[in-house]
């Protein structure tokens, strides 16, 4: 586990995420991905003195290291140990209504690196994923528990090829030993695409798979993107970065399908070359922001 000192993870798209969202002097914020708070400092840098921020963390680790982080700005924020999908409940509890809300999908340089917990396939760990310890389901109980069916459609969903092949293959290896460690899941795929030449890619897309599936990342943020209309200003906007076409095909058909949105982006904004250099993890990071009509 690393230390708060240690625990790094720049933040993507920053200085568009603040103009996207026209962060202002004493405006009222929501960050529901804080992360370790890079984004969150930011805004209440740019709404000082007065602005506000109601930030939404639900991994445990990360949550107290960016409690610490957002301390400078105390009084100023409030920090839940939540999932993103419940901001409408809480902030309708608050009876408030904010200017812009922010969702910066996904896990963390931190999450990846730092909590020991499988999410990713260089690291010899447990197969867990759950970001947060109140979700039930682990990475190695989808390996192991699911039928065919169930499996197939995991891979399916999150775009794996030769998903159901895939599936059986797992279904096979699973009567030997069961999988217990991200090694587990790495050797398989190695053997299942044997020859293959694009391996990383393969094996990022099915730990990714899981991850999904794991952390019900598509419900929360369908529920997400419903209900946060409903807590957004007149003008108010709403900006959200996604790093892979399941999440973006959702966000991009709730911006114009959703007639409380007006679409500010027809096109993804995406990182310059520049930051793709500085930050390799941003290259597939798209943020799309509409407003509150
Ligand atoms: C990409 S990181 C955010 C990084 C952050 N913007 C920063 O600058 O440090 C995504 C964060 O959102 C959290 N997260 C993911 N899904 C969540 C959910 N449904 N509810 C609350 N937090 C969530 C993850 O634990 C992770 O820390």
């Amino acid at each position: 586990m690393q230390t708060e000192k240690q625990a790094h993870h720049e933040p993507v798209l920053l200085k568009e995420v603040l103009e996207g969202l026209d962060v202002k002097e004493g405006g009222v914020y929501v960050d529901g991905t804080v992360g370790l708070a890079g984004h969150s400092l930011a805004i209440l840098e740019r709404s000082s003195p007065t602005g506000f921020l109601y930030g939404f963390e639900w991994n445990e680790e990360t949550y107290d290291i960016a409690l610490e982080r957002l301390k400078p700005y105390e009084g100023r924020f409030k920090l839940y140990k939540e999932n993103f999908a419940k901001i409408p409940e809480i902030l309708n509890q608050e009876g408030v209504l904010a200017d812009g809300v922010l969702l910066d999908l996904g896990v963390s340089s931190f999450l990846l690196e730092g909590v020991g917990r499988g999410f990713s396939f260089k690291r010899d760990e447990p197969l867990d994923m759950r970001m947060s310890q109140t979700l039930g389901i682990t990475a190695s109980d989808v390996l192991n528990r699911l039928s065919l069916s169930e499996l197939a459609k995991v891979f399916e969903e999150g775009e794996v090829p030769k998903a159901f092949f895939f599936a059986k293959f797992i279904c096979e290896q699973r009567k030997r030993a069961p999988f217990t460690r991200t090694v587990d899941l790495v050797q398989a795929v190695k053997a299942f695409y044997k020859g293959r030449r694009d391996l990383n890619d393969l094996l990022a897309v099915v730990f990714q798979s899981l991850r999904i599936k794991v952390n019900k990342e598509l419900e929360n943020l369908e529920i997400a993107l419903k209900g946060i209309p409903s807590i957004l200003k007149k003008g108010g906007r709403l900006a959200v970065i996604s790093f892979h076409s399941l999440e973006d095909r959702l966000v991009k058909l709730s911006f114009r399908n959703d007639p409380r949105f007006k679409v500010l982006t027809k096109k993804p904004i995406t990182p310059s070359p520049e930051e793709v250099r500085r930050n390799p993890r941003a290259r597939s990071a798209k943020l799309r922001i509409a407003e509150r009509v």
